[in-house]
C-alpha cells in the first residue's frame, strides 16, 4: 500500500512525522538511490528501498493495541463505499496501520480493541479460544425469567444453537431493561438476534468488556493504548 513518506519514515522509528519532514527536506532520504524532497511523494515501502541517512529503515512495526470506545455511526472496516465515518479516524497521533479484531455494528458502541498484531487478533477471534465478551443491551419490555433462561442456554438461531451465555438484568423499567449478556461467538448481530428470537427488540447496545478487560469510563470515541496486563484480562475471559 502506498502511503506518504514521512508517514512511513515517522512509523520506522525515525521520530515524529515533522522531524520525519525535516529530515525529507534536508537532503537526507532516498529512494531506490535517489534523494527525494518532494513532501507530497507517496510509496509503497513493500516494493521500494527508502534510506535515512544512507541505511535503509526498517519497516517492521512495533506492535500496538488499542481499546477504543467505538461511536454509533462508525463502521468497523477500514473503508466504506459509503463514506461512513472509519474507526481508524478516530485514532489520532497513531501511525502504526492497525485493524480491528472483530467487528461491532454501525449502531452499537463499546470496546473495540485494533492491533496491527495478527496473531493475536486471531487468537482472540478464533472460536476454540472461546474468549468472551460482555454487552449492555437495552430493550424494549420486561423479558420473563424464562426467556432469559432460554437465551442463556442457548437457543436455535438460523439453524444454529448459539452456545450458553451469561446474562444478569441490570435495570428494569415498565418500558426497557437493561440486560447484561456475556457470549464467546462473534456471528452476525448476534445479541440483537438472540433478543428477537425472545421478542425484544434491542434498542441500543454497548461492548462493555473483551474477557475481564473492561472498558470502564473511557469516553465513547476516545482510545488508550492497552499494555501486556490488559491483553492478559483479555485472554484470562473464558
Ligand atoms: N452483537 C450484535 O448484535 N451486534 C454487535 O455489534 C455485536 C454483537
Amino acid at each position: 500500500m502506498k502511503e506518504r513518506l514521512q508517514k512511513i519514515l515517522a512509523r520506522s522509528g525515525a521520530g515524529s512525522r515533522r522531524t520525519a519532514e525535516q529530515y525529507i527536506s534536508e537532503g537526507r532520504v532516498s529512494i531506490d538511490g535517489m534523494i527525494v524532497t518532494d513532501m507530497g511523494i507517496k510509496v509503497d515501502p513493500a516494493d521500494h528501498e527508502i534510506c535515512l541517512n544512507g541505511k535503509p529503515i526498517h519497516s517492521s512495526e512495533e506492535k500496538i493495541y488499542i481499546l477504543l470506545n467505538k461511536p454509533t455511526g462508525y463502521v468497523t472496516t477500514l473503508s466504506d463505499p459509503q463514506g461512513r465515518p472509519i474507526v481508524t479516524s478516530l485514532l489520532t497521533g497513531i501511525d502504526q496501520r492497525v485493524f480491528p479484531v472483530g467487528r461491532l455494528d454501525l449502531d452499537t458502541e463499546g470496546a473495540l480493541l485494533l492491533t496491527n498484531d495478527g496473531e493475536l487478533a486471531q487468537h482472540i477471534l478464533h472460536p476454540s479460544f472461546e474468549i468472551t465478551k460482555t454487552y449492555a443491551a437495552k430493550v424494549i419490555g420486561r423479558p420473563s425469567v424464562d426467556s432469559i433462561e432460554r437465551l442463556a442456554k442457548g437457543i436455535e438461531l438460523e439453524g444454529r444453537r448459539t452456545s450458553p451465555a451469561k446474562l444478569k438484568v441490570i435495570r428494569e423499567t415498565v418500558r426497557f431493561s437493561v440486560i447484561e449478556i456475556t457470549i464467546h461467538e462473534g456471528r452476525k448481530r448476534q445479541v440483537r438476534k438472540m433478543f428477537a428470537a425472545i421478542g425484544h427488540h434491542v434498542l441500543e447496545l454497548k461492548r462493555i468488556a473483551y474477557g475481564r478487560l473492561k472498558l470502564g469510563s473511557l469516553p465513547t470515541g476516545k482510545f488508550r493504548i492497552i499494555g501486556k496486563k490488559d491483553i492478559e484480562k483479555i485472554l484470562a475471559g473464558k
